[in-house]
This record gives C-alpha cells, structure tokens and sequence, in this order.
C-alpha cells in the first residue's frame, strides 16, 4: 500500500457520527471547567474505539464525532468495524457515565448514527481526510434520530453486518432533507464471531472433479502415512470454503479434524485459527496434555490466554508454540488420521504461515493432511507458499460455468418464498450471467433483489472495493484505464490513456493477471477483466472527469483507428459500436460533473450521429432491436429542431412494425413531430406512414388521391413522395395488382437515388425483388435483379435470404428445379444459422413449389402443411390458411378426392387472402367435376374467373386458368379459350415448366 495516489479519489466508506444527546442540559448545570474535563475523556474513550477498529476521526462537529472507514484502504468489514467501533464507544461513554454520576449528578448518553455509500476523499492519507457526499449526511442525520443509547444503522450497513449482528428494523425515517424515507435498524448486539452459519441450504453444485482431488490426495496421506499440504486458492465468495465443508463430511468416520480461520480484523490475532483447534479439543485435554509433554502443554496453555493480559514471565516464544502445535498435531495423528484446515490464510501473520509451513516440513510419518485455504493475494505475502515441500498440491477453484450458475439460482429461488415474489425470468438471467460464476455474488444479487433493490450489494461492492484497494499505484491506474476501455482491452488502447508510455503498463499488467483481476484475452496484446463486478466496481470508483476525459480520447482512437482498416489489416474490431459508446458515455459524464463545458454540445452532436449511423447499420442488418435501441438514443441526443428527425421517426417506425410493435411504430410518428413542431414535410412524412401501419394492421386502403394533392403542393419534398409511392406499393398489393406495385417500388427507387439515401434505396430494392415473384416481370428481368441484390448484399446473410428464396422460386419457374434447390439450401442455412424463423419458413413453402411442380405432391403437401403450421404458431393467420389449402391441394393433385376435400373444409379459420380464396374455389370446382356435379363446378369456375380478373400475377392466373378448362372440358365444354389465357399468362412471366404442361395437355385434346 505504499504509493498511493495524492488525487482525490471516488470510493466507498462507512460513516459513522456519534454525539452526546442532552448536551445542552449538561452545559447548563456544570461549570464549564468540569464539563471540558468530562467531554475530554468522552472524545478520549471515543477516539480510541474508533482508531483501535480501523477508522479515522474525520472531525468535531460542536460535541459530535465524525469518524469514516475505508481511508486510506477500503476494507471488506469495514462496516462491522465501524459497527464494533460504535458500539464499543457506547459502551465506554455509559462506563463514564456510571463513574461521574454518583460524584457529579449529571448522567452522560450518546446516540449514534452509521452509514455506507460512495463519496469523494480529498487527501485521504494521514488522518487529514475530507469526505464529501450524500452517506455523510445520512449518517449524521441516523444519528439525529437514534434515541439516547441508540445506535441506528442504514440499510446497506445493516446488509453488511447483518451476520455478525442482531438487528431490529425501525419505521422508515423522514430525514431531514431527505426526500425518501429511509430505512433503518437499530442495533442490538453485535458479535463478529457469530460468522456465517455453516449449515447449507443448496446441495453443492458441480466441483465434483476437484472434489475427487482432494479425497485422492487424502487417501494418499492415510495411505502412505505422511504429512502433506494441499492449498485451495480462489477469489472471494467462489466456494472454497464450501468445497471444504463438502470434504469433510465425505470423510470417513475415524478422521480427526481439525479446523481454524484467520479473521480480517484485530490485532494480535496471530494464533486464532490454533486456538480455534484447541477450543474444539477441550474434552480430551488431560490425554492430550500428558502425550505433548510440560513445554508443550505450557505453550498451548499460553495461547489460551486473551490478548489483554499482561505479559508473563512464562509467555511462550514463536518456536515454543510452532514446537508445541506440531507435537499436538503429531500426537493426535498417531491415534487416527488428521485433517487440519485452516481457512482464509490471505490474512493469516507471517508467524503463522511460518508455523504451518514448519508443521509441513517437519511432521513425519504421521497421516496428517493440512488443506490451507485462500484467496490468491496469499502469494503476495509469501510468493513461495508450497514450494519446497515434499507432498504439496496446489488446487486453484475457477468461476463455476453457466448451467451450473443456472442450477444454483434456481436452487436458491426455491429456498426463498420472498424471492418468488419477485418472479421474473429476466432478473433471473441477470443474476446468473451478472454474477460472474461466483455463487456468493449470485447469492448476494439475489439477496438484494429479494428486497426490491436494483443496484450493486453494498455487500459486493465491499468486497471487491477491498481488494482493490490493496492494489498499488501502478496496478491502480492501469486498472482504471482498463475498466474505461472496458471488458477486454489490450495494451494499445493502454497506452492510448497513457499518452503512450508503455514503461506504465507492462510490469503492472502481470502483477494483475498473478492476481487474478484479469487475465489474457483471446488476441496478442489483448487482456480481459477476470470478473465484470470488478470492472464494474473499478469504473464506478474512477473520478468522472477523469473518465470522461478517457472516454473522448478513446472515441477518437477508435474513430481514427476505423479509418485505418485496409485490405490488409481489415480486422479492427466493431469500431463503430466502441466510438458511440465511448461518445455516449463522454457526454453523460461530462454532463454529469461540467454541465456548463463548452464543448459538450459539439460531443453530443458526434455521440448523436455516431448512434445515429451505428443504428442505421443495424437496421441494414436487420438486428432490429439493436438498431431501434441506437436510434432512439441518438435521436435523444439531437437537438431539437434538426431535420433528421424526420427519416429517423421512419426508421424507428420501421423497425417497430417489423418486429410487430404497432403501437411503438406510431410513437416513433408523434415523437418526430414534437421534436420538428410546425414542420409541414415531417407532418406529410408522418401522415404517410401512418397510413402505411394502418394498412400492415389489417385496415382498409386508404385513399390515395387527397395525399397525391398535399405532396404536389411541394414536389422537391423526396422523402414524403418515396414514402408515397411504397404505400402505394402496399395498397396495389393488397388489391392483387402486382404491376402496378412494381412500377410504384419504381417510382420510389427513382427518387432515393438522387437522394443518397441508402436505407431508403434497399428497402425499396428488397420489396421490388420479394415482388418480382408474383408481378408480371418476366422470369429473365427478376433473375437480373436478383444477381443485382445478391452483389450488393453480400456477406450480409440475413438480407441475401429473402433474395436467395425469389431467385429459387424464380428458377424453379424457369424449369431449373436444381438450381432452385441450391438456392433454398443455401437460404436454409442462413435463416438457421441467423435464426431468422420467418424466413425459414418462406424457404419451406418454396421447397413446397419445387417439389409440386416435380410432381412429388406428396413432399410438397407435407411442406406446405409445415409452413402453413409454423405461420400459424407466429400468428400469421392469413398466409397460413393460403398454405393449408395449398396442401389440400397437393392431395387433390395425387389423387385423393375425398381427403381433398375434408382439408379443404377444415382450413378456413383466419382471413383469407385473394391468393388462397382463388385457388380454394377453383379446387371446388374441380372436387365438384370429379363427382359429376357439372353445374356446381361451372358455377365455381366462374365465379373464378370473375374474381381472377382483380389480379395480375400470371401464375396464379394461369393455375387458376387450367382448373376451368379442365372443369370445362369435364362438363362437355370447350376449354381451349381458357387453355389459351393460361398459356399466355405463363410464357408472359417466363414460367416454362408450366407453359409446357399445358401445351401439352392442349395437344391431348386435339
Ligand atoms: N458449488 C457450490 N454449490 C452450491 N453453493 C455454493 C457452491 N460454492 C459456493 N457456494 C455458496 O456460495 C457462498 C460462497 O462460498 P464460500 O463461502 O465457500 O466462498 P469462499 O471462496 O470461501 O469465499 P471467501 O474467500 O470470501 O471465504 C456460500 O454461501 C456457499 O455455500
Ligand atoms: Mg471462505
């Protein structure tokens, strides 16, 4: 802890006040001479409570004392400490009192207060400290309204000690100056060795394999009568005293154990864990004490003696005691096998890790398995722990794996009614994936969330805010950087931070990864933080100025760095999604401690267009949360007033009705028309639009003419006239007119062009391509577009699908069943690899069109029927029952009548659409004709006919068409006219396979 920084410093501490109550009361009565004298030994008695438990008085305030722990070093207890300070100081304050009171007539009470949280120290070396934030005063005010004798306690304290204490729960405060009630305990007692209780809930999850190491190790000491020393090393709360507990009770009936823990606090504690041992052994002193000799006995007879008597004649010496605890250890092991823990040896004395490695060495013969157990900071005490030793494993626990995580919280939730109160899968997700494979932050997390809170554990943050403070200077600072950076960083980006000294990072970067703070990232150069909460807890603890500061530096690396991509090197990382989050963050921080910088209106406009773009690419991706996420944070950063707003509200809209949000897509609208009040192009934009998400939610066309007369008052107005012309588009579409459709997309395509803007261009060139498979463009001119967009997606999977399922129905139209098949496989594979559902199901109904038009009818029903199933599970009713008489179809086709016609009948819940409403009555007709219903079928036929005549897609009239010449020539009609149409219709669109059957049904008839 030696080079600390002199900077002010973010961190969390305890805060403690403590006060005289009735001060007044005593100042009237006494003589200001006795009174000084009184309140002189109260500060003494206080001070030395406070000091002896870690803290440092921070000031007088009129009779109160300010005291904070966690300066310079956060420690893990510290609120117990604070809390053991508190109540120690009481109890000295009522000593006083009884002193004084017979003599001087006066009775002396204090109350305190105590809290937890984040605050700025100024100077925090010395005992010179200047603590600035909110948790002091809410300590101060705790002890405002703590009764004589009270000690209170905020939340977070109480969750910090709530092991070691007894607590009563107040009705929650109003405080002054508070706007909340807080909540708070009282203390009752407070007891640092009540511990944990050891009794566990939750069967031990996975750990098998080093549970089975450690049993193998054991038996090789039982085996081969020897001493040796397996070390279980791991991060805080990762199980390894769990670990152990769970070996001990596997361990056979005749072990001897023996167990001892190191505590974090006090003084001259050197031999705890040894006396621990010797409590538990109180029975079967007398042997013991005969077997292990006088000096023996004498040297553990010291050890029983507290820390607070004087000093003997006959106090043992190190080597006595090391001497002595070996004999007990030797003695006991010759009776039966030994198994000595020792847990949390991170905080063990030097003396003590001496003594335990003396036992190692010197024990002979005896089955005496020592299992020391740590957190990875023992190294740094003694960096050659193990070595030279005989018989020595060293074992280290990692994070425990996802599905164990899994298990584990779910084990937890079922322990806890309270929790379940607060089901929801999500939180769920978060504790396990948040919590780094550590089950006590799983645990923590959970706790916490019990209770409704949504932050960090104070319990957590405790923890990990020690162990950072242990770091040095160096190790610090590069740590900080690195939380800056993020989850991985690499040394380039260090020295970025470091105006490019690599002096400052390398020696650091090792001592951390032997720490086990991060650990080396996939890439050369590349690291990563070995748990996010510690991350997490570095940034939180970093001054946000310097953050912010750090971020902007970073945003233009990487926005430079973007630049730097070549053919060569085209590997840079997702610059894009860092600049944002960089710019992102510089500005809230920015904002946060400098509102008034003058340079934060130019870094949000670069956050807003960096979000802006980076969201527009996601669109292009089709990854339609994301994208939505970044265009609504970007249009949150951009001023009021500018004229993006209008195409982004498009986009968002977008985005929204795709993914089936209609009332988001609407709230995109009316957002940009707050943000560009009065702006007559946004107003006309947002109208079109509107109508477009009423037409995609099943409403009627609307009426075109009355837009077509507003958007001519302004015909340079781009935008508004290629939103038109896609409505347009749609409302031809749902009326069957599919030429009229295309040439609208056309019109559309016309004017993004000019305009530059690419998102426009590709949704327009998409719809025109998904088009082209039922509008009267010829096969030859649809394949063209086709190659076009299959260019100019590449490498963007999920947009070549759609692409990939036209061209594979386009050739299988052409009569190139093989090359159909190529293309859907292809299709099929992306859509599965990108698990884009919809457009594997549109991959199985093109499957269902080849296999038809090879004659396997009975492939093809069962794929039209699994796509017409899957559509229906997504809600697409209306496609859904076009499919299912696709199906039926398929069976009429191989022959089966009546089977035909049941499916037929069942297959009609959810609206029709013209497609499947034609094809249904023309297969009426046709199951009518079988039976020699003549005049039902010719009915059916015609009304067929009738209703053909609102479309234009020439397969669909030419399928349409052959069902009634056929029904016509059954009922003793001429069927060549119809014939005729078909034909035309077909060899229009380029539809070979099916113009040939025709042609050579026709020639049949001759
Ligand atoms: N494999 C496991 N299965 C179920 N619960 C576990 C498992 N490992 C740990 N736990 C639980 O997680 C919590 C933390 O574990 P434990 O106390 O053993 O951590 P530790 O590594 O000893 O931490 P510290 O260094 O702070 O002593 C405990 O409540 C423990 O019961
Ligand atoms: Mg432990």
């Amino acid at each position: 802890m030696s080079d600390r920084d002199p900077r002010p410093t973010r961190r969390n501490v305890v805060v403690l006040f403590i006060d005289i109550v009735g001060s007044t009361e005593l100042a009237e009565r006494l003589d200001p001479e006795l009174l000084l004298r009184i309140l002189d030994r109260y500060y003494a008695a206080c001070r030395t409570e406070i000091f002896e438990h870690g803290g440092a008085v921070e000031k007088y305030i009129g009779d109160a004392i300010m005291a904070v722990f966690g300066v310079p070093v956060s420690r893990e207890d510290d609120a117990l400490r604070a809390v053991l300070a508190a109540d120690a100081a009481m109890t000295a304050v009522h000593r006083l009192s009884a002193e004084i009171a017979p003599t001087h007539g006066v009775r002396l009470d204090a109350h305190c207060g105590i809290a937890f949280g984040e605050v700025m120290v100024a100077d925090g070396s010395g005992s010179n400290v200047r603590v600035i934030g909110d948790t002091v005063n809410t300590a101060s005010r705790l002890q405002s309204a703590a009764g004589g004798g009270e000690i209170l306690l905020s939340d977070d304290v109480a969750r910090l000690v709530r092991r070691h204490a007894l607590l009563d729960g107040v009705p929650p405060l109003t405080l002054k100056g508070k706007r909340d009630p807080v909540r708070a305990w009282r203390l009752i007692t407070v007891e640092p060795d009540r511990g944990a209780p050891e009794t566990d809930t939750v069967p031990l999850i996975g750990r098998t394999e080093e549970l089975q190491q450690l049993t193998r190790f054991h038996d090789r000491v039982v085996r081969g009568r020897q001493c040796c020393m397996a070390t279980l090393l791991g991060v805080p709360g990762i199980g390894k005293s769990r670990l152990v507990r769970e070996f001990l009770t596997n361990l056979p009936e005749d072990v001897t154990v023996l167990a001892g823990r190191c505590p974090s606090y006090g003084i001259g504690a050197t031999y705890r864990p040894i006396t621990e041992m010797l409590e538990a052994l109180n029975g079967d002193w007398p042997t013991i004490a005969e077997a292990v000799g006088t000096e023996g006995e004498r040297a553990l007879r010291g050890l029983a003696c507290r820390g607070d008597a004087e000093y003997q004649d006959d106090t043992p010496g190190v080597a006595e005691i090391a001497q002595a605890v070996r004999s007990l250890f030797e003695v006991l092991a010759q009776r039966r096998p030994l198994v000595v823990v020792l847990d949390n040896l991170q905080w063990a004395e030097p003396t003590l890790l001496d003594l335990i490695e003396d036992c190692s060495a010197w024990l002979a013969d005896v089955p005496v398995l020592l299992v020391c157990v740590a957190r990875p900071e023992l190294y740094e005490a003694r960096p050659s722990w193990g070595g030279g030793m005989t018989c020595a494993m060293a074992l280290e626990l990692g994070p425990m794996s996802p599905p164990h995580m899994a298990r584990l919280v779910a084990e937890l939730r079922a322990g806890r009614a309270d929790v379940v109160a607060h089901d929801d899968d999500g939180t769920y997700q978060r504790v396990i994936h948040g919590s780094d494979g550590n089950p006590l932050f799983a645990e923590l997390m959970l706790e916490t969330l019990a209770e409704g809170a949504a932050s960090l554990p104070p319990t957590i943050q405790a923890l990990l805010g020690a162990r950072l403070d242990r770091l040095d200077a160096a190790e610090r600072q590069v740590l900080e950087r690195a939380a800056t950076i993020g989850h991985s960083f690499s040394v380039e980006q260090l020295e970025v931070l470091f105006d490019g000294e690599p002096a400052m990072t390398a020696a650091p970067l090792s001592r951390l990864r032997r720490e086990r703070l991060i650990r080396r990232g996939a890439l050369p150069g590349a690291y990563e933080f070995a748990q996010t909460l510690t991350r997490e807890t570095v940034y939180a603890l970093t001054s946000k100025e310097v953050r912010a500061d750090w971020h902007r530096r970073l945003a233009d690396w990487f926005g430079d760095r973007a630049g730097d991509a070549s053919e060569q090197a085209p590997f840079l990382g997702p610059a894009s999604g860092d600049v944002s989050r960089h710019l992102l963050a510089a500005c809230r921080l920015t904002r946060q401690v400098r509102p008034g910088d003058p340079l934060l209106p130019e870094l949000t406009g670069r956050a807003a267009d960096q979000l802006i773009r980076d969201g527009g690419q996601a669109l292009h991706r089709r990854d339609l949360p994301a994208a939505i996420a970044l265009l609504e944070q970007g249009r949150e950063m951009l001023p009021p007033g500018r004229d993006e707003h209008r195409s982004l509200a498009v986009r968002i809209s977008d985005a929204e009705l795709a993914r089936g949000e209609a009332a988001a897509a609407a709230a995109a609208l009316d957002r940009a028309e707050e943000l560009l009040p009065e702006d007559p192009r946004t107003q006309l934009t947002c109208v079109i639009q509107r109508e477009v998400l009423a037409l995609r939610s099943g409403a009627r066309a609307p009426e075109l003419e009355p837009l077509r007369v507003r958007l001519a008052l302004d015909p340079r107005d781009d935008l508004s006239w290629c939103r038109f012309h896609q409505l347009q588009a749609l409302v031809h579409i749902q009326e069957g007119r599919f030429g009229a459709a295309d040439r609208a997309l056309r019109d559309g395509l016309a004017l993004a062009r000019p305009m530059g803007d690419r998102y426009e261009e590709d949704r327009l060139l998409g719809g025109l391509c998904e088009l082209v498979q039922w509008s009267p463009t010829p096969v030859p001119e649809g394949l063209a577009l086709c190659a076009d967009l299959l260019a100019r997606f590449a490498g963007d999977r999920a947009l070549l699908v759609p692409v990939l399922v036209t061209r594979a129905r386009l050739l299988a139209l052409a009569g190139d069943l093989g090359g159909a098949r190529e293309s859907l496989d292809t299709a099929g594979q992306y859509a599965e690899e990108l698990h884009l559902g919809l457009s594997a199901v549109a991959v199985v109904q093109v499957r269902g069109l080849v296999e038809s038009l090879d004659g396997n009818h009975q492939d093809a029903r069962e794929l039209f029927s699994r796509a017409a199933a899957a559509l229906r599970t997504a809600g697409h009713g209306g496609p859904a029952v076009t499919l299912e008489i696709y199906a039926a179809r398929e069976t009429l086709r191989q022959g089966d009548v009546r089977q035909a016609a049941a499916e037929l009948a069942r297959g009609d819940a959810g609206p029709p659409q013209l497609r499947g409403e034609l094809t249904a009555l023309a297969m009426r007709g046709a199951i009518a004709s079988f039976d020699g219903e003549h005049a039902d079928a010719m009915s059916a036929a015609d009304r067929a006919a009738a209703l053909l005549e609102s479309t234009d897609d020439p397969c669909l009239r030419g399928d349409v068409l052959v069902e009634i010449a056929r029904i016509r020539r059954a009922a003793g009609h001429d069927p060549a006219e119809p014939a005729r149409r078909a034909l035309d219709a077909y060899l229009s669109k380029g539809a070979t396979l099916s113009a040939r059957r025709v042609r050579d049904w026709m020639k049949g008839l001759r």
